[in-house]
């Protein structure tokens, strides 16, 4: 049961950065309503969940958290519960049925106004919020994250929804229309967060290169780029993300002539075989996307590359497969998240038919995940010897004695040194690369 005076919120953040982000958005705003944080649901006065519809998975690890917290209240605790982001999109007012116990629901749209609903609640009303806002008058929340003053790394959003209609994908409808947040609003927070001590600056999106695009006043992406470069303070950027087809030659120039930018790239390509890439609505060739990672490292030599895959999406044969597991060896990803296929509800995909076997999608991903693992360890191994500077994040999770930051290439660097480090730039010597970091010793800080 709650014990103290301060009404206390508990946000459990499922999915991706939007999702994080948008929780950082909904307690900023709740602490204007008194509301403080809490890590322990058995403390909370108000429960919210804040989900993923992405694949099946992630929908069922909400139900199942969701469970737990209907527990406490069933056990006594005074709490609202509360049911956010893209499965309460998708689902709506079936939650509200399915569990008698819920008292809100709302979509990613709702967003910015969580304080009146979180009000209602409290008194007492069950409500529902899955309205699709007006696009010419987004309201992107300009209330900054509580706990930004901790950080070195900060999410800011520069547009909302997706306008593309790849087939596997539900996040178009959990979303809706892509609308990107006026530069002013994406300069004034990136201000605001460097003030509070922030660093690297992470610029979030669907497709963040169709940034500005139906605006005709609206700066370009690369023209924002160099805009949040300018800011002074801003150490490091980085940007997700990036689909394929956008990435325009103006933003590859950015990557060329701003040291700030990351030399690291995620680009998620799903597949390597271009007539599942059709089949995906992609709009792009193994070929295509094979040239812009050639642009992006004529560009920018030292740079890196990250992506997502998709194993057994309807019809992919083995040979399709195999196309797959030659691109994460053509372009050396040096990580990548990969996932089989998912059928999602809704989707343009469910009426492709020829399925593949849930067996033939697992054996793919473990060859791929294991291949993906031994080009990790090359490149982190490729590194010992080398000298790197790293953005100090904090203190290693692991080893006392021991702080970790990242280079410009996302790789994790955990080295002898002190909390106080954190936030510094620190030249360091890579003495060994493992599978997902590497360790390293210190030579000196960068000023
Ligand atoms: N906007 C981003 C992707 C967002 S979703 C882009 O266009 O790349 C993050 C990742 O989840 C996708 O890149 C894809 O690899 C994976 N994903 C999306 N829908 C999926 C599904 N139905 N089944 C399996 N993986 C899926
Ligand atoms: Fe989904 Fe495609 Fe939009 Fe990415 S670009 S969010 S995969 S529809
Ligand atoms: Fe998941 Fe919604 Fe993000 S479906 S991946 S939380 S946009």
């Amino acid at each position: 049961m709650p014990t103290e005076d301060a009404r206390k919120v508990f946000v459990h953040t499922f999915g991706c950065q939007m999702n994080e982000y948008d929780s950082a958005k909904i307690r900023a705003q709740l602490a204007r309503d008194g509301f403080v944080g809490t890590s322990d649901p058995g403390q909370a006065h108000l429960i919210l969940l804040n989900t993923c519809s992405i694949r099946d998975k992630a929908e069922q690890k909400m139900h199942s958290a969701l469970g737990e917290y209907r527990l406490l209240k069933k056990r006594g605790q005074q709490v609202v519960i509360g049911i956010a982001g893209c499965v309460a999109q998708q689902e709506g007012k079936a939650l509200l049925e399915r569990y008698a116990d819920v008292d809100l629901v709302f979509g990613p749209d709702a967003v910015s106004h969580v304080r009146e609903l979180v009000r209602g609640a409290l008194e007492g009303q069950r409500l529902l919020d899955t309205t699709f806002l007006d696009l010419a008058e987004y309201p992107f929340v300009a209330d900054v994250d509580p706990d930004a003053t901790n950080q070195i790394g900060a999410f800011v959003t520069i547009q909302k929804g997706c306008d593309n209609k790849c087939t596997f994908c539900i996040v178009p409808s959990t979303r809706g229309i892509e609308a990107s947040r006026p530069s002013p609003q994406i300069l004034t927070e990136v201000r605001e967060l460097v003030a509070r001590g922030v660093k690297e600056i992470t610029l979030i999106g669907q497709n963040v290169n169709s940034y500005g695009l139906k605006t005709p006043s609206e700066l370009t992406f690369a023209q924002l780029l160099r805009a949040v470069a300018a800011i002074s303070g801003v150490e490091r950027i980085r940007y997700t993300t990036s689909h394929p087809r956008d990435i325009t030659d103006d933003v590859i120039a950015a990557h060329r002539d701003l040291d700030v930018i990351a030399a690291q790239l995620h680009l998620p390509v799903q597949s390597g075989n271009s007539r599942v890439l059709r089949r995906m609505k992609r709009f792009y060739t193994r070929e295509h996307y094979l040239g812009v990672i050639e642009k992006l490292r004529a560009a920018r030599p030292d740079m890196v590359f990250s992506t997502d895959f998709i194993v057994g999406f309807p019809g992919e044969t083995d040979d399709e497969f195999e196309d797959t597991m030659r691109l994460l060896d053509e372009v050396g990803f040096v990580t990548s998240f990969s996932f089989k296929y998912s059928p999602r509800p809704g989707t343009s995909a469910l009426r492709l038919g020829d399925e593949v076997s849930d067996e033939v999608a697992g054996a793919r991903l473990t060859r791929l995940q294991d291949r993906q693992r031994e080009l990790s360890l090359a490149w982190h191994r490729s590194l010992e010897g080398t000298e790197q500077t790293v953005l100090v994040e904090g203190p290693s999770r692991h080893d006392v004695g021991v702080v970790c930051g990242r280079a410009s290439t996302f790789v994790m660097v955990n080295f002898p040194g002190d909390e106080s480090l954190t936030g510094q730039q620190v030249k360091i010597k890579v003495t060994r690369g493992f599978t997902n970091s590497a360790r390293g010793e210190r030579l000196a800080s960068v000023t």
